[in-house]
């Protein structure tokens, strides 16, 4: 199978921190796969890496086979968008115009609209209130935008991080549903980052566990979701 994404030997510093130490994992094309760990794991580092946001001390990444380099807009130009942690709205923008910055990208005015459909499709609460001011909306209705934002790029890979976080439990669960939906509707490659392992293994056909900026188990969701290690250090089982 071929991969969407391939992460081999990252090493990511900041100053004398060490935030990933040797983190390889692949995400194959169309798969739903959940990166899970607790807070200062270096989830949002492996994210932000692939964005080209970060530079890496070592090892490579690669989307769609080509190499990615830590140079603004090319992440993007290989076709990955990311939901970021805590949103990152334009709060006094409206809904609809906080997606469209998300399409700034797209030069094809077409796809764009039909993308604004599906969006509003997937989140009619976004329809209902598209131009109300973003910073307006609920913690769920937010995180609602930003996934709408992310998903207006019309990426191939597509980043959540930690979509749960500060989240209702029934808003939860509903995102989790959409997630699947535009994985298979779209056949977008998702990753999503959560310290909610049991939300994201439970959505993920595969699952990687990163302590302390290493990968320290990987396998199918299920399997994680099953494991004891799992239930002790995540779900409090
Ligand atoms: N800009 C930064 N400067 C210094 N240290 C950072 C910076 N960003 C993150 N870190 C540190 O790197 C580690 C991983 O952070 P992060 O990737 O945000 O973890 P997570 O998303 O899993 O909570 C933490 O120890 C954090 O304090
Ligand atoms: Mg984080």
């Amino acid at each position: 199978m071929s991969s969407d994404l391939s992460i081999n030997g990252l090493s990511v510093n900041y100053g004398p921190v060490e935030a990933l130490y040797d983190v390889s994992f692949d995400v194959p094309r169309g798969q739903i796969a959940a990166l899970v760990g607790s807070n200062g794991a270096g989830k949002s580092t492996v994210l932000k890496t692939i964005c080209g946001l970060v530079a890496p001390s070592g090892g490579e990444i690669r989307v769609g086979g080509e190499i990615v380099t830590p140079r603004p807009g090319d992440a993007l130009k290989l076709g990955v968008a990311m939901s970021p942690e805590g949103r990152r709205l334009f709060p006094r923008l409206s809904v609809e115009e906080n997606l469209l910055m998300g399409a700034y990208t797209v030069s094809d005015g077409a796809a764009s609209r039909d993308m604004l459909s599906r969006v509003f499709g997937y989140f009619p609460r976004l329809k209902e209130r598209r131009r109300q001011m973003a910073g307006s909306l609920s913690g769920g209705e937010q995180q609602m935008a930003a996934i709408g934002r992310a998903l207006m790029a019309q990426p191939k890979l597509l980043l959540l991080d930690e979509p749960s976080l500060g989240i209702a439990p029934i808003i939860v669960a509903e995102l989790g549903k959409i997630i699947t939906e535009i994985n298979r509707d779209l056949g977008m490659t998702v990753l999503l980052v959560e310290q909610n392992a049991n939300m994201a293994l439970s959505l993920a056909e595969t699952g990687i566990v990163l302590e302390t900026g290493r990968v320290t188990m990987s396998g199918s969701g299920r399997e994680l979701l099953a494991s004891p290690e799992i239930r002790a250090a995540y779900l409090g089982i």
